[in-house]
């Protein structure tokens, strides 16, 4: 297919006669600031924003007349709803694919070895590869319009961009849970689940921006204690609990297993409605993407966010092989009849050796960071 866009909320529709510019970057005082700037498909990351945003994160890195970086963007409505591989018209996609998993997982790791403070405002959809270019950062500001998911496995894919890493240093089973179910986040959840380190209410960003940049050479502390200030005025939904609350010893137990079919026989045999709506939910993905993110977790809570991306990479080749990518990246953003078929059908299809073979190297073509 020439067209491939990893967010199941992109309307592929917008995404022609684009005239801005995917990505404005631009100096305020002290602070670089990055600012997605597509906002009729909701500020998909495409390979030109990647280009553009790497240089210039690492020029600030190690530019002393820079003191942080802030990421944030424009419409309202999203920050970032995930990867844009849309294949331009003639060229080979298996090439870019190649190209684009390579450099959007190097950016990755810019954003989770920046030495200067990176503040991400994640004031709306961040999902996918918005949360890639998030979640690394040393500070993740949600407000209450955040809406978080990882729903690579509805598309035949796996939580990437260092969804390894992340997700299962998140407490319990609760990262392996998001994950495998895409289940989404909202609002100040997003910051109770451990994926933003703030929440702050949407009309006040403006006003907090501005103390951000009116910092006098501010260290860590500073930003943070600055952070913590506005999230005490951000009193938004601070009674309502964790939508996840009444489930998290159900999440920890159920999800504990050494394998997909040990999670769904925890399912079958527990029979609440919690469980039933967590064995319906994962019927839906594609059975190879389970497995493979299953391991990809299991592997990836004892590995460095570097050696996550080199796993990462060899994985998202894999997916490009197989078929289940395409044909859910067709159920669900082309012919939206969200019916995928997919192949094998059924997890015990899956075998072993035929995930184990997704992990293994790439040789010449491995990631290098
Ligand atoms: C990325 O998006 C920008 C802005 O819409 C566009 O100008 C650019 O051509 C796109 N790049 C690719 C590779 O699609
Ligand atoms: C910034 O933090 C340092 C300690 O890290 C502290 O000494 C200083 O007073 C703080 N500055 C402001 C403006 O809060």
């Amino acid at each position: 297919p020439q067209l491939w866009v990893i967010s199941p909320l992109v309307n592929i529709e917008n995404m022609s006669s684009q005239v801005e510019s995917g990505v404005l970057l631009e100096k305020v005082g002290r602070v670089g600031v990055i600012t997605m700037n597509r906002p009729k498909v909701l500020n998909a990351l495409n390979l030109t924003m990647i280009r553009q945003i790497y240089p210039q994160l690492k020029k600030w890195d190690g530019d002393s007349e820079t003191d942080m970086v802030i990421i944030k963007g424009t419409g309202g409505k999203a920050f970032c709803a995930g990867g844009d591989i849309r294949a331009d018209t003639g060229k080979a996609g298996s090439s870019l694919s190649e190209i684009f998993f390579r450099e959007e997982y190097i950016l990755n790791n810019a954003i989770g070895t920046c030495r200067k403070p990176y503040i991400a405002i994640i004031d709306g959809i961040t999902m996918g590869g918005g949360v890639g270019l998030s979640v690394h950062g040393r500070f993740r500001v949600a407000t209450e319009k955040t809406m978080f998911a990882m729903p690579e496995t509805a598309i035949g894919l796996f939580p990437d961009v260092g969804g390894g890493h992340f997700l299962p240093r998140l407490r319990g089973k609760l990262g392996l849970f998001l994950a495998l179910t895409g289940f989404r986040l909202k609002g100040r959840d997003v910051m109770r689940a451990g994926v933003a380190t703030h929440f702050v209410e949407s009309k006040k960003v403006p006003e907090m921006e501005n103390e951000l940049v009116d910092l006098k050479s501010p260290s860590t502390e500073n930003i943070s204690k600055l952070l913590d200030s506005y999230q005490d005025q951000s009193q938004l939904d601070a009674e309502k609990p964790f939508v996840l609350e009444s489930h998290i010893s159900d999440i920890d137990r159920l999800f504990s297993s050494s394998s997909v079919e040990g999670i769904v026989g925890n399912l079958r045999a527990d029979g609440s409605e919690f469980a039933n709506k967590q064995l319906e939910t994962l019927s839906k993905m594609s059975p190879t993407s389970l497995k493979i993110t299953h391991k990809q977790l299991q592997y990836g809570a004892s590995l460095s966010l570097q050696d996550v991306l080199v796993m990462e990479y060899r994985l998202s080749q894999a997916c490009m092989r197989g078929c289940d990518f395409y044909e859910g990246v067709r159920a669900v953003l082309v012919d939206k009849d969200q019916n995928p078929k997919w192949n094998p059908s059924s997890l015990e299809e899956v075998s072993d050796q035929s995930v184990e073979k997704c992990f293994s190297s790439l040789g010449q073509k491995d990631l290098i960071l």
